[in-house]
């Protein structure tokens, strides 16, 4: 068991080595954010170790993933990721639960005004407005398009060019075949 010193709550806490600090710290009742439940996923357990950085392990493979080698400048660590193996004094100041529930509710309230419900005849009405304007967007454009334009006047048909046609025989030269003969 070590003893560790929790900022700004001043408390001393005796916790287990085996164990990760955020198991420890949420066992003594200290709320520590958490969305991915200490799989190193999420990031939101972030907390500084503020003395005694030799004090616990070095940052695993998947925090360094997360938070990049910059432990021995920042002296942020996971604290899912973080286990003592001697005393430090650790600070958890940017875990607030009241702020972070005000924050969740919030965005659910932002959410929800959001989505507008509509009543059915609401609906039908714009469907309808909608299918209005796709068929006069159709008319002014079938009055205004010049393809196949020869259906409507046939005399204006585009002529054939005769193309996708096999290319004729070439004759042979009279004198030129003597020319060769008389080479052979
Ligand atoms: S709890 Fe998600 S990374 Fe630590």
């Amino acid at each position: 068991m070590y003893k560790i010193f929790v900022n700004p709550k001043d408390l001393t806490l005796y916790v287990d080595e085996n164990k990760s600090l955020l198991e420890c710290l949420t066992e003594n009742d200290l709320y520590i954010k958490s969305s991915c439940g200490g799989h190193a996923n999420c990031t939101d357990c972030v907390i500084k170790i503020q003395d005694g950085t030799d004090n616990v392990n070095e940052p695993t493979f998947a925090e360094t993933q997360l938070l990049g080698n910059v432990f021995h400048i920042t002296k942020e660590r996971l604290a899912c990721q973080c286990f003592v193996k001697g005393e430090i004094t650790v600070d958890i100041s940017n875990h607030d639960k009241a702020s972070d529930e005000q924050r969740r509710q919030n965005k659910s309230k932002k959410v929800s005004s959001s989505i507008r419900l509509r009543k059915k005849s609401e609906v039908d009405e714009i469907i309808n407005e909608r299918k209005e304007k796709a068929l006069k967007k159709r008319e002014s454009r079938d009055e205004a398009t010049w393809e196949k334009h020869w259906e409507k006047d046939p005399s204006s048909r585009p002529k054939k060019l005769g193309g996708g046609m096999r290319p004729k025989k070439i004759k042979e030269i009279p004198e030129y075949s003597d020319k060769k003969e008389d080479q052979e």
